[in-house]
């Protein structure tokens, strides 16, 4: 009896601390933390991320601004590992997330779709594994998204496509599979696309193609991959570089 009742108390008390928890996980700062306890941090870059003080705007590699909102998180090539937490997607007034060139590895999670101020999205040169998640596409102000150089595999999103304020998609060197979605004509602000150094297979799609075209595209880079069909360059277009392997025709 005793005992049962010391176990219900148990209970309780630690449904008290979850929900105490719950509210102040509410902060910037505590997910900020919580990140850099889920990092390993060799060269104690984040040693100035301290969670008593009332909020990270005076932390080392974090900005704010005026409102004292976290806008900018610049971490490339700072000798971190581990995974990204899916509580940054909780960031809500982010613009700028630079993780690039460190050692991050599992996957890229689906809540930073959630990351709806967020210009640049810089998580290349890392050891990220696991799919794209199509919920990157909702972020509608998205002007940068490198992914290149990790071991990212599965299908280049559909939703990518709906980026329609994107700038740079560098998604080479990694592992992707299956068409080039047709979806990315409608990149019309585009400037660099590469795909090159994947597993990426079918025809590529004319609607990407007439982005050479009437798009702004300055460099396209397919080569590498296991495409079919062919593709001319002419001086005529503002494309200054098409690069691509002798494609194979169907
Ligand atoms: C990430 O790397 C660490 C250290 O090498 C390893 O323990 C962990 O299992 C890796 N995580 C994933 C998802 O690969
Ligand atoms: C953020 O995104 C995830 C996955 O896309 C979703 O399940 C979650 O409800 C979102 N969270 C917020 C606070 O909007
Ligand atoms: C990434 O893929 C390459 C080539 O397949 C492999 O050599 C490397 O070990 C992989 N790295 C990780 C962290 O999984
Ligand atoms: C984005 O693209 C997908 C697939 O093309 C579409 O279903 C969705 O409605 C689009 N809009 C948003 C806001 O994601
Ligand atoms: C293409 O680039 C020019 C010059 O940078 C710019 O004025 C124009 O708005 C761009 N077009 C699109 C569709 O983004």
């Amino acid at each position: 009896m005793a005992a049962q009742f010391a176990a219900a108390t148990v209970v309780v008390v630690s449904c008290l601390l979850a929900l105490a928890t719950l509210a102040r996980c509410n902060s910037e700062g505590d997910i900020l933390y919580k990140q850099r306890l889920a990092w390993k941090d060799p060269n104690n870059v984040l040693g100035s991320w301290d969670p008593t003080l009332v909020n990270p705007c005076t932390w080392f590699h974090v900005t704010c601004n005026n409102d004292n909102a976290v806008i900018r998180v610049d971490l490339g090539n700072a000798g971190i590992s581990g995974p990204l937490i899916p509580d940054l997607g909780a960031l809500q007034n982010l613009q700028y997330l630079e993780l690039y060139d460190n050692s991050l590895n599992g996957t890229i999670p689906a809540t930073l779709g959630n990351l709806t101020k967020l210009v640049s999205l810089d998580l290349y040169g890392n050891e990220l594994t696991g799919e794209i998640p199509a919920t990157l596409g909702a972020i509608s102000t998205l002007r940068y998204l490198r992914l290149h150089e990790n071991n990212l595999t599965g299908a280049i999103p559909i939703s990518l496509g709906n980026l329609t304020s994107l700038l740079e998609l560098k998604l080479q060197e990694n592992a992707f599979s299956g068409s080039i979605p047709s979806s990315l004509g409608n990149l019309k602000t585009l400037w660099i696309l590469k795909l090159n150094d994947n597993m990426l297979s079918g025809m590529v799609p004319l609607e990407v193609l007439s982005l050479v075209i009437s798009g702004n595209l300055t460099e396209i880079n397919i080569a590498k991959n296991d495409l079919e069909g062919t593709v001319r360059s002419s001086g005529l277009f503002r494309v200054t570089a098409i690069i691509q392997d002798k494609l194979k025709t169907a």
